[in-house]
């Protein structure tokens, strides 16, 4: 009999074509993630669960499916499911981590150099028909080259970004639980220290660590009166890790120059603060949000699923 997968949220078709061809596949397309009560009747008497961040996957969700074998999580991160309560079940979770990798840190560049040259508010200025004279000094914003980054998180996409930190000659501070090996930091000219030298040093300080309750507000108010005046603030890791109302009023006061965000405390509502303030830039989560990396996800995800159902060990568990 063929394994039976539930596909909570809208998937690229050849990836939903590969379940296809190897499970009976119950598939929601819809724009809006399943409602809870819809998403626990349709995991009744499913194997495999392939999901988005949007689907909380909590200890009632997945005892509500005895046959659940696995939880295959489209995205990197999975502070939308309960870990313990699945170890606890024997359900494998899976995530797609180095698929989106180079992506996401692209991504993250994207969001410091727009907040540093005032990309977006230049954008607004122009549509708006501002645009009278070339003035000299009209936007004027942050250097970028041979400033120092500050990394906190030095996983695959904390490294990633402080890669491309080396093209723009920038000196590189990083902060994580442990530091990495003396290989990498040569690789990457980047220099372990605590987070009260990494906030204090850094020009830009760019966050990439897992949310967990050690790192929700790890950005707080004093972390914030803590960094420079001109330095800049990069989140496209998770909403909460940085105290969003905090930020408004660091934004607010200038404790700070300006901030990036692709993620959200409450997502996909952003604080109103936030909304109408120039020196911050916004975008919906979209860090790891290209063509062909959606795709790359969305296979691995397909392919975690199946192995675990064909008795296979999974490509890509969360071991944590
Ligand atoms: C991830 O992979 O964790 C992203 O945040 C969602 O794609």
């Amino acid at each position: 009999m063929r394994p039976k997968i539930l596909i909570s949220n809208y998937l690229l078709d050849d990836a939903v074509k590969l379940a296809r061809s190897r499970a009976e596949v119950d598939y929601h397309v819809g724009e809006d993630p399943l409602p809870r009560a819809e998403l626990i009747a349709r995991l009744k008497d499913k194997d495999g669960l392939v999901c988005q961040i949007n689907d909380v996957v909590d200890d009632e969700v997945l005892g509500s499916a005895p046959r659940l074998q696995i939880v295959a999580n489209v995205a990197v991160g999975y502070n939308n499911i309960d870990l313990a309560a699945a170890r606890r079940r024997g359900i494998v979770v899976t995530n797609t981590p180095d698929v989106l990798t180079d992506t996401t840190a692209d991504f993250a560049w994207a969001l410091l150099m727009a907040t540093a040259r005032r990309v977006v508010e230049g954008d607004r200025f122009v549509r708006a028909g501002k645009w009278h004279k070339w003035e000299f000094m009209r936007l004027l914003g942050g250097d970028v080259y041979g400033k120092t980054l500050g990394v906190i998180g030095f996983g695959r996409i904390g490294r990633a970004v402080a890669r491309r930190g080396l093209g723009f000659g920038m000196r590189v501070l990083y902060h994580d639980t442990v530091p990495a090996e003396p290989a990498v930091e040569r690789e990457l000219n980047a220099t372990y220290a605590d987070k009260a030298t990494l906030l204090r040093e850094s020009d830009f300080v760019t966050l990439h660590c897992l949310l967990t309750p050690e790192t929700r507000h790890l950005i707080d108010a004093a972390a914030l009166r803590a960094m420079k005046n001109t330095a800049y603030l990069i989140n496209a890791a998770r909403g909460p890790i940085v105290d969003e109302a905090a930020l408004v009023q660091a934004l607010a006061g200038r404790w700070i120059a300006g901030a990036g965000l692709d993620v959200f405390e409450e997502e996909p509502k952003v604080h109103p603060g936030l909304l109408s303030l120039d020196n911050v830039v916004l975008a919906p989560h979209i860090g790891s949000a290209s063509e062909g990396t959606r795709l790359k996800m969305a296979t691995l995800a397909v392919n975690n699923c199946l192995a675990v159902l064909e008795g296979q060990p999974p490509l890509t568990p969360v071991t944590q």
